[in-house]
């Protein structure tokens, strides 16, 4: 795991809007104002699927959230709107120029996944994003995760191979208490299930 000595962390762990019932792990970055949030069953070591919720104001373009930390060699989601809902596109970097897209991982799109003239949401189960080639997330641990967004609308936006722009509007990690995110299995399906998993 590496580790990141000018890494700005702020930890909210807030009640997941849209299931009010569990505590969840969410950060909210202040520059672009976009939210990561992260649910994960409660199991004792990676593979396991995860369910990613990205809230973004209309201004990003598209958000990315790198589970390694790094954009590097790293499972990325971007996400971003696409009419009045929103693409996730699985992503891989090994140089920093836009990453391909990622066969390693899948992102199933939520159908609470929203997008409208202030706000866009996208909500994935995502399989593959605990564990890839060179690292793993430790469910009862701390993780570091990236971020980045942009100011520029993609391509293309229905399609999840389209090209992206610099984050422009800024880039960094954020650390979280990741067992703070584990939920029963129940409760993991049942949140799988309000955001229309
Ligand atoms: C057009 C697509 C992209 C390009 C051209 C690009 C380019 C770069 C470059 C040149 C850097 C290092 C230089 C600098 O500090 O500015 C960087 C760093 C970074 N990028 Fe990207 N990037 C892209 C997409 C993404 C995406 C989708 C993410 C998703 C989270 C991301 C996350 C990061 C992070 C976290 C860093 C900080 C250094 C690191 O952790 O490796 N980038 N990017
Ligand atoms: C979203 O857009 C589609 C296609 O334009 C439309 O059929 C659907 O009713 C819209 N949904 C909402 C919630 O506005
Ligand atoms: C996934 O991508 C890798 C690397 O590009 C490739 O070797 C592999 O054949 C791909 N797998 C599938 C199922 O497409
Ligand atoms: C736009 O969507 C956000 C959620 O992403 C919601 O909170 C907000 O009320 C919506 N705004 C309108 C005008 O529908
Ligand atoms: C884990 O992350 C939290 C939230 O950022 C931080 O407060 C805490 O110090 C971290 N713990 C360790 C052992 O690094």
């Amino acid at each position: 795991m590496p580790s990141f000595s000018a890494v700005a962390t702020v930890l909210a762990t807030s009640l997941w809007a849209a299931s009010g019932a569990w505590a969840q792990v969410a950060y909210e970055e202040p520059t672009s104002g976009v939210t990561y949030k992260v649910a994960i069953p409660e199991v004792d070591a990676a593979p396991f699927d995860m369910i990613v919720s990205i809230e973004a104001p209309a201004s990003a373009g598209w958000a990315g959230f790198a589970a390694g930390g790094c954009m590097l060699r790293s499972p990325i989601l971007v996400a971003w709107p696409n009419g009045n809902s929103t693409v996730v596109s699985p992503r891989w970097a090994t140089a920093y120029h836009p990453p391909a897209l990622y066969n390693g991982t899948t992102a199933k799109v939520l159908s609470s996944s929203t997008s409208n003239s202030t706000h866009w949401t996208a909500s994935v189960l995502c399989t593959g994003c605990s564990k890839w080639d060179g690292g793993a997330l430790d469910p009862k641990g701390n993780a570091t995760f990236g971020w980045g967004v942009s100011s520029h609308a993609v391509d293309s936006p229905s399609n999840p191979a389209s090209s992206i722009r610099f984050h422009d509007v800024g880039k960094s990690h954020f650390e979280v208490d990741l067992s703070q995110a584990r939920l029963s299995k129940d409760n993991f399906d049942a949140l799988l299930k309000t955001l229309g998993g």
